[in-house]
């Protein structure tokens, strides 16, 4: 474990038998992202199964149109959202392909997709003692795999937050390199007051854990770039939310109060030890 600036901490992993195996206990990846801090895990999937879930993504977005309606949460679908979240006003430009019906896409994009968020939804599970698998599940919390593409040229994500529960830890992994595939973009946080860009700190196969309710952001792609959504440089990530869709959304007041809401949280963890 090495600590690489004030709340970004980085531990290194192995890729075994498609699982990501960090050097120190899952227990203790979760203190540390609890304390909080940013934790960078180098997971070592190779370079080649991340490309090859961008390149199904890609294929399969080729041939399926965009969506337009509001969104499903059943069905495989990909977007390019640009609007201002309704309850958060969080202001965002990316492409995202979300796919609530993983099991049911076609086999040659699953297959490629699933190399990916199979070690994603064990190592998850690992850390939040879950053991969820793939699937819609009426009126209660599911996985949501996602694969977002920031194309160059202005692309961002507004600073928001979730509910802590019953995600508890965010997961984002970067299918491409920084420096390489794109130039500028990353995923900031804010801990107590203290900002962290993980912007050039996140390389290719390195999965990002926060805290759930840290409020985080996306910071924008350069505007020197000329913008296109047909473009397929800039940055890739994937994302594993777990929620309820028809859960109650993140409250519109901050919880960073966070000060706060961190006592209550040390507050907890201490009595649950007793
Ligand atoms: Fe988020």
């Amino acid at each position: 474990m090495k600590e690489l600036s004030k709340y970004l901490l980085q531990v290194n992993a192995e890729f075994k038998n498609g699982e990501i195996v960090t050097e120190i206990p899952y227990e203790e990846v979760m203190r540390l992202v609890n304390e909080p801090n940013i934790v960078i895990v180098k997971t070592n999937i190779p370079e080649e199964t991340l490309q090859k879930a961008v390149d199904a993504t890609r294929a399969w977005a080729e041939k399926t149109p965009l969506a337009e309606g509001p969104d499903t949460f059943v069905n495989n679908q990909h977007k390019r959202r640009l609007h201002i979240a309704k309850i958060q006003q969080a202001p965002q430009l990316f492409h995202d392909h979300t796919f609530d019906d993983l099991t049911n896409l076609e086999e040659e994009y699953k297959r490629d997709l699933l190399t990916v968020f199979d070690p994603m939804r064990k190592f998850w599970n690992a850390l939040t003692g879950n053991q969820e698998e793939f699937g819609f599940k009426e009126g209660d919390a599911y996985l949501h795999p996602q694969v977002t593409h920031y194309p160059m040229g202005g692309s961002f994500f507004g600073r928001h937050w979730h509910p802590l529960n019953p995600q508890k830890v965010g997961q984002i992994l970067a299918l491409n390199q920084y420096g390489r595939d794109y130039h500028s973009g990353g995923t900031g946080y804010v801990i107590n007051d203290t900002i962290i860009e993980t912007e050039g700190f996140q390389d290719m196969g390195d999965l990002l854990l926060f805290r759930y309710d840290l409020p985080h952001w996306v910071s924008p792609s350069s505007f020197a770039d000329r913008f296109s959504w047909d473009d397929p440089r800039g940055r890739w990530v994937a994302i594993l939310p777990f929620y309820n869709p028809w859960g109650t959304p993140a409250e519109h007041k901050e919880p960073q109060g966070w000060k706060e809401q961190i006592q209550t949280a040390k507050k907890a963890t201490s009595e649950a030890t007793v």
